[in-house]
């Protein structure tokens, strides 16, 4: 089961700080969506107003089509996972799980199966007997994931559910919550300020800044297409080339940027973000551009820095107006710190960003 859920002129305030600015957000039944920003954009503040536990301060809730903005928590039919587990430590794990459905007066025959079944799904089924003290931080946020499942909400918020675990127990519940979301079809809304975690989990990414969203849209949208510096600088490595626009066009008709000491086409599509006179800036991700003969390429620079990656390198350019630039190489094509390269590109692989 799963719903809907939309937010419409939703906004917070405390006194003069402003937690979240007048936002519209619409989360499609079923879909796994992402806030992902840096501390203090507002995050949490949105996700709690969804839940309940924040009033806002003006707009309304809509859980398929029904107004919930005066509905109190518990009747939304929202489930809550937080970054500290919040289990019960006199409870065993199976009381833990089974608390909400004893809240919400199930019969002792559907708790036994809802509790059964949500502690198989988090494949913690064998530590159903033990207490919270007795697990480890991972499997204590399984039991937290299990016992948010077991009443079957239909929308499921997350705030930072994985920020207590390290690196690999991690990437290993990131796995885990994206099988749980396809076995529980219900619809997420997943908070977090790691740019890998959305990157891998959500269907879509909406990424605040400054208690406004600044961008809403797939991985490979905010990846391959940031609207913004922000956007951009947020999601993955990238270069940002600065320059102003050349008097004359490409051979084919492209729009140049004088930067990094060369001449750079534009992709044919950036029309709309050129602005006359203006300075701009050029995304470039280090994994588009491809090492040439020095003066073969666009620009021209030498080599100051190369670090292994493992499967690649990364090569750190000093541009010949002093700019830097990291660029993704083959280990094969073995770099050395001093080379003077060249750096061509597919100029559709780049984004021209609105000033
Ligand atoms: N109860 C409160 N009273 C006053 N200000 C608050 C309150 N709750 C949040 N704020 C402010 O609202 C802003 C947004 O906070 P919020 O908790 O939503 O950020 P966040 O994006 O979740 O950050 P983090 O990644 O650190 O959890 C912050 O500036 C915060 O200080
Ligand atoms: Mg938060």
């Amino acid at each position: 089961m799963n719903s809907k859920l939309e937010a419409i002129g939703i906004a917070k305030r405390y006194g003069d700080t402003v937690a979240l600015e007048p936002t519209d957000l619409a989360v499609q039944a079923g879909e796994f969506l992402t806030l992902l920003g840096p501390s203090g954009s507002g995050k949490t503040t949105l996700l709690q107003m969804i839940s309940g536990l924040v009033a806002p301060s003006e707009g309304r809730i809509e859980i398929d089509g029904r107004d919930v903005t005066h509905v109190e928590p518990g009747k939304r039919g929202i489930g809550m996972v937080f970054q500290s587990y919040a289990l019960f430590p006199h409870m065993s794990v199976w009381d833990n799980v089974a608390y909400g459905l004893r809240m919400r007066r199930r019969t002792r025959d559907d708790v036994r199966a809802a509790v059964d079944e949500a502690l198989a799904m988090v494949r913690m089924a064998e530590f159903a007997k033990r207490f919270p003290k007795e697990l480890s931080g991972g499997q204590q946020q399984r039991i937290a994931l299990a016992r948010c499942f077991a009443y079957r909400p239909s929308v499921i918020l997350l705030d930072e559910p994985l920020g207590a675990l390290d690196k690999k127990l991690r990437e290993h519940m990131q796995s885990e919550i994206r099988r749980l979301h396809k076995e529980l079809g219900a619809t997420f809304v997943y908070v977090t300020h790691d740019q890998d975690e959305a990157l891998t989990l959500s269907d879509r990414i909406c990424l605040m800044n400054q208690a406004r969203i600044e961008q809403v849209g797939t991985p490979s949208d905010l990846y391959d297409r940031p609207a913004t510096r922000f956007a951009a600088g947020f999601i993955g490595h990238s270069n940002l080339l600065e320059g102003s626009l050349d008097a004359a066009r490409g051979k084919s008709g492209e729009p140049i940027l004088l930067a990094a000491g060369g001449r750079i086409p534009l992709p044919m599509n950036s029309a709309s973000a050129i602005v006359p006179a203006a300075r701009h800036t050029l995304l470039v991700r280090p994994e588009a551009p491809r090492l040439v003969e020095p003066s073969n390429g666009f620009v021209d620079g030498t080599i100051s820095d190369v670090v292994f990656f493992g499967s690649d390198t990364r090569v750190q350019l000093s541009m010949t107006d002093g700019s830097q630039l990291t660029v993704r190489c083959e280990r094969s094509l073995s770099p050395r710190i001093g080379d003077k390269v060249g750096l061509v590109w597919d100029p559709h692989r780049t984004t021209l960003l609105h000033a």
